[in-house]
């Protein structure tokens, strides 16, 4: 459930008129709602329960400040892949002491910076980068906590670029080498096994992956259990898929229960990094429309935003709901609603009935996550404003790029 609804044919975010928002910053805009984010950080919150736990939230999917501190005030956890990342969660007041790493590249730079701040885990994805760990850790004269992201080689069933859990992707450690590189990293004196992890994909919309994943992955902690390695967390990653259109997943009571039952008596603490289910459907992007045109048997609806601000159309195919700010009674006709950017794959949408005019403003729904923070100045467009709504007020929380933003660091030779 989210807090963007229509009143009196008028699209709100919580208690703010959306034209209006759009009419004082401008557009393209996102727009993200407090209320949204607060609410499913709870529905995952709760859904665990009295079970240990912990909520890291995949700040990949929304890193903007002000989201990162909304959620870090609920006493969230995060789920890294960079140094800027985890930049960003201090900037944004969050807890070190909640921060898995993940990702398959680490630098040494990047080793440093979260030893030296004192993170929760490495989530370690490699023989060679768990070597590397455990030298940097020494130097520094730390111990590195570490976690194996483990391969359990399941078919998560969702587009092929977002998933992650089959041999063939570049991800994690194959099942068939985990008990050696667990046993090599428990013999490795500045590393501390705490966990093992897994990630098969996103936005999944059934349970059945997570849970052949999470039978292998229980398997493999009672073998290390039996060698004397003990596991005290089992991560089991993001991935919960959201509704864009008619998909149903699992609310996170279903998938958290499921989970739970899986664990059967187990003691491990459960890591989960969501992302998508988060934050995707507390924001919308808006856009205006400049122009309508035809082209042979076409209708397109050509607006301000496009592929550089939301990516996610052109580059998975994915389908978003795109409805008008305001309700009007111009004539319904199927659009293809594309940006100004010179590609033909600029699109926001296909085929979508709308009753549109120039001058109209759509939104973009479920573009909370992997929206603004995909999004590029490729033919040199600056990167859109991003606003939150509270109740009804609203805030600026990333202003508008100015043009000169744009070659800021650029030089001409002498
Ligand atoms: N943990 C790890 C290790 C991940 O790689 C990801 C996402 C997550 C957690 C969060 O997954 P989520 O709960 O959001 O599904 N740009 C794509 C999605 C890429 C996901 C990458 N990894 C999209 O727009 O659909």
């Amino acid at each position: 459930m989210d807090y963007f609804s229509y009143q009196n044919n008028s699209l709100f975010a919580e208690d703010c008129d959306v034209a209006k928002l759009a009419k004082t910053h401008g557009t393209p805009l996102y727009i993200y709602s407090r209320a949204t984010l607060e609410r499913h950080w709870h529905a995952f919150n709760n859904a665990v329960a009295d079970h240990p736990h912990l909520i890291c939230y995949a700040v990949k999917a929304n890193s903007n400040l002000a989201v990162l501190n909304v959620l870090a005030r609920l006493g969230s956890g995060f789920d890294i892949v960079s140094g800027g990342e985890l930049s960003r969660v201090l900037q944004a007041g969050g807890d070190p002491k909640k921060v898995v790493f993940s990702g398959v590249g680490k630098t040494v730079a990047e080793m440093e910076q979260a030893l030296n701040i004192g993170i929760y885990c490495f989530n370690v994805e490699s023989s060679a980068e768990l070597e590397q760990l455990n030298e940097v850790a020494s130097r520094l004269g730390k111990v590195a906590p570490v976690s194996l992201r483990i391969n359990p080689d399941v078919d998560a069933g969702t587009h092929p670029y977002i998933s992650t859990g089959l041999k063939e992707n570049k991800f994690g450690i194959a099942m068939e080498e985990a008990e050696v590189v667990f046993a090599r990293a428990a013999e490795l004196a500045h590393l501390h096994v705490k966990g093992v992890d897994c990630h098969i994909g996103s936005q999944l919309t059934e349970i059945k992956p997570f849970l052949d994943a999470m039978d292998r992955m229980l398997a493999l902690i009672d073998r290390l259990g039996e060698q004397g390695i003990q596991i005290e967390h089992f991560d089991v990653g993001g991935g919960l898929g959201v509704t864009y259109n008619s998909e149903t997943p699992p609310h996170p009571d279903a998938y958290a229960a499921a989970l739970l039952e899986r664990l059967n008596g187990r003691k491990l603490k459960l890591i989960f990094e969501p992302g998508r289910a988060i934050a995707a459907n507390a924001g919308i992007f808006v856009t205006q429309v400049l122009y309508l045109k035809e082209n042979s048997d076409k209708r397109f609806a050509i607006v301000d935003g496009a592929m550089n601000d939301l990516i996610r159309p052109s580059l998975y195919s994915a389908w978003q709901n795109i409805i008008p700010v305001q309700q009007n009674d111009a004539p319904t006709f199927a659009y293809d609603i594309v940006g100004p950017v010179c590609e033909t794959g600029d699109f926001l949408g296909k085929d979508r009935q709308l009753a549109v005019k120039s001058g109209d403003l759509l939104a973009i729904r479920s573009s909370g996550a992997y929206g603004f923070a995909m999004a590029s100045n490729y033919n040199s467009r600056p990167r859109v404003a991003e606003i939150m709504v509270d109740g009804g007020n609203d805030f600026v929380v990333r202003q508008r790029e100015t043009l000169e933003q744009l070659w800021q660091g650029e030089h001409l030779l002498p």
